[in-house]
């Protein structure tokens, strides 16, 4: 049996969910159906256990959605905390607390680790330069700059990680950086930071890590050794931002904690909030304790683009403080893919969980048991609304809700629901089912703690195959005519049947297994439980389980879904100015376009667009009146190269007359750009 159970205490966490937008299926099955499955398994077995979870607050990831909703961090983070919440609950995903680290609770002790870190004299402070955005005075969080990926060359590549091949980057990685802010290449600026010496702690994490192996996932085991591989760099653990936790020295004044910093802190502050609220003792679940043999078993449930931070960063974190236990296992999960195509948020290609059950009310074990079928355990998966469909209707209904379904309604037609017998003892008489059950609890509880949830999630409906097969077999119906005692006797088997799949079944769809202790008329048992019908024992009335999902259903579902597609690709089209009529070389040669030079810019009085420029043509020098003060100051553009028609009509404007145009390039916000040589090409260079 696994080690798992030589512990006296379990402290259980699913990643801390950015509170920047709804949940959606790749949520639940990356980090929070697994573990709600696995803590429900832990409780059957009656171990002491904490679920913790929270909102995630702090970081680019809520002040870059405020923007583009136009509102506060603050207004932000209300919001989406309540609706992830919310789909949780309805999820049934049991969380012994949903906290978030916005609470006081979480930053006073956040500031505590740094500051205990800090007088350990553990981080290594360093000046170094990094981007800043002259128009809007700010340093620029990573992920507030884009631009070429060295790796792939994608051009849309943030400071942080290039999304379309996935390397991880420093924004000075990038060529050619531009600010989202005002959509201009940032500056360099020096600024100080305290930096977490990974590299120190290199040997003490490559010790600790290789302990691992065999007993973490291979996805999880073979990424942090790559890392390890690849060499750890110091990383800095404060940031320039004006949304965060404050770093609590004075000579950081205005600086915060960086998120990944203070996240994984979110779920020690959960567990104090929860210990606060039902009179425990927070340290059990995380301290070392005085005998190690009482320490807590540690686990956290993440997504694969979390590993790094659970199984390095964080540990690092935990071993300098020195007091806490480290994870003993990290079982992330891959991602999720749907119809085909990769789960997005920006592209609305997402099954989102609210609006999943507006659609399909009461149907969240239905959802739980497609997802638990297929969880992205050991590569992507991909859900699809005709497996949704074939897997309820050819699984749920048709064997396990079938099985049901069938033993209540005989026993309810022969015996009124009463379960009776002569001799007075009703027992699960059949060896080989008995057998059978034992296996299966056997192998369920040895995949549920190697993280194989598929894998028991069918071993649970082998239980329902098992008895739909035994039914089969001895045909009560029939034989209630010529042997009445067989039949009642195969009858009453299956309702232990039915008792043993409602056990299994608690941890993954535990709606449908509070409806069939229902119906059996007995409370909740746990593993170790007994399962017992006194002689005379009254069932409840059989109620459906499962319903068919028709075409239909599913037809609506893919329409929606094609439908938020081309909504998304119609907002794109606007961008698209079609071309133009097409004109001949000769007319396109009549244009004399050259490089140049501003020499002086000045807005021009009473006016909100223009400019009045001196460009140096290297043909001469020459008065340009240009549409463009919205977006540069004019002491910022003298010494800008451009490209100049020179040939274009004089014409006065605002009483100037203008000489030429400059070219610019507008995007699809209006925001203009210079079109200008990439090299320092003279003055008067032809373009064509
Ligand atoms: N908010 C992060 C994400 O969605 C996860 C944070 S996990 C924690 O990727 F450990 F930092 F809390
Ligand atoms: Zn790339």
């Amino acid at each position: 049996m696994s080690q798992l159970n030589n512990f006296k205490r379990y402290t259980i966490t699913s990643a801390l969910p950015y509170a920047n937008g709804p949940l959606h299926i790749g949520h639940l099955a990356g980090a929070y159906l697994p573990a709600d499955i696995f803590v429900r398994y832990l409780r059957l077995k009656k171990k002491d256990v904490v679920y913790i979870c929270g909102s995630d607050e702090h970081g680019a990831a809520i002040t870059i959605k405020a923007k583009k909703e136009g509102t506060t961090p603050q207004a932000i983070i209300d919001k989406y905390h309540n609706q992830i919440k919310q789909s949780f609950e309805d999820f049934g995903i049991g969380f012994d607390i949903y906290h978030r680290t916005s609470s006081a609770i979480h930053h006073d002790l956040s500031q505590e680790f740094f500051l205990n870190l800090y007088e350990k004299d553990e981080f290594v402070e360093k000046l170094t330069e990094q981007y800043y955005d002259e128009d809007f005075d700010q340093f620029l969080a990573d992920r507030y700059i884009v631009g070429t990926c060295p790796n792939c060359h994608n051009e849309n590549a943030y400071g942080d990680q290039c999304e379309k091949c996935g390397t991880s980057l420093n924004p000075t990685d990038l060529i050619n950086p531009v600010s989202t802010l005002s959509g201009k290449p940032p500056v360099l600026r020096p600024t100080k930071h305290w930096y977490l010496p990974l590299d120190k702690y290199q040997p003490w994490l490559e010790q600790w890590i290789d302990e691992k192996e065999g007993e973490w996932k291979v996805n999880v085991f073979g990424q942090c050794k790559s890392w390890l591989k690849s060499g750890l760099q110091p990383r800095s653990m404060t940031r320039d931002l004006d949304w965060g936790i404050d770093v609590p020295l004075v000579e950081a004044k205005g600086k915060k904690l960086y998120v990944w910093m203070d996240a994984p802190i979110g779920y020690i502050s959960a567990t104090k909030q929860w210990a606060i609220d039902n009179g425990k003792d927070w340290q059990q679940y995380w301290k070392k304790q005085a005998n190690a043999d009482d320490d807590t078993c540690l686990i956290h449930f993440i997504g694969k683009d979390n590993i790094v931070f659970h199984c390095i960063i964080f540990p690092s974190i935990l071993h300098a403080h020195g007091e806490y236990v480290l994870p003993q296992n990290v079982p992330a999960n891959e991602f999720l893919n749907l119809e085909g195509d990769k789960l997005s948020t920006s592209r609305n290609h997402a099954v989102w969980l609210h609006e999943y059950l507006e659609e399909l009310p009461d149907k969240q074990d239905e959802l739980r048991y497609v997802l638990t079928s297929i969880l992205p355990e050991t590569s992507d998966s991909e859900f699809t609304w005709k497996d949704y469909q074939a897997r309820i209707n050819n699984e749920l209904v048709a064997i396990l809700g079938n099985f049901v379904n069938r033993v209540m309604i005989l026993m309810h037609k022969f015996y009124e629901g009463k379960v009776e017998s002569d001799t007075g003892t009703i027992e699960l008489v059949n060896t080989a089912i008995n057998q059978e059950i034992g296996n299966i609890y056997n192998a369920l509880e040895v995949n549920l703690e190697a993280y194989r949830f598929r894998q028991a999630l069918q071993n649970v409906m082998d239980i329902a195959r098992l008895g739909n097969r035994y039914l089969t077999e001895q045909e009560p119906w029939k034989t209630i005519k010529i042997d009445a005692p067989a039949a009642k006797e195969a009858l009453h088997n299956c309702l232990f049947i039915i008792g043993h799949l409602a056990t299994c079944l608690q941890p993954f769809l535990p709606r449908t297994a509070t409806k069939i202790f229902d119906m059996l008329n007995i409370g909740s048992l746990d593993f170790d439980g007994e399962l017992v019908f006194n002689n005379g024992h009254q069932l409840n009335a059989a109620a459906l389980l499962f319903e068919k999902v028709e075409d239909e259903t599913i037809d609506l579902q893919l329409q929606k879904l094609q439908n938020k597609k081309q909504a998304v690709e119609t907002e794109h089209q606007h961008e698209i100015i079609p071309a133009k009529e097409n004109i001949n070389y000769e007319t396109f040669a009549t244009m004399d376009i050259r490089t140049g030079t501003i020499l002086t810019a000045e807005k021009v009085a009473k006016t909100k667009k223009l400019l009045k420029l001196t460009i140096d043509t290297g043909i001469d020098q020459r008065t340009v009146v240009s549409g463009i003060a919205e977006f540069f100051e004019p002491e910022n553009i003298i010494g800008q190269k451009v490209s100049i028609l020179v040939n274009l009509e004089p014409r006065e404007i605002k009483g100037i007359l203008s000489q030429g145009m400059i070219l610019m390039a507008e995007n699809a916000e209006g925001k203009l750009t210079f079109v200008a040589p990439v090299e320092g090409f003279a003055n008067g260079s032809v373009v064509r």
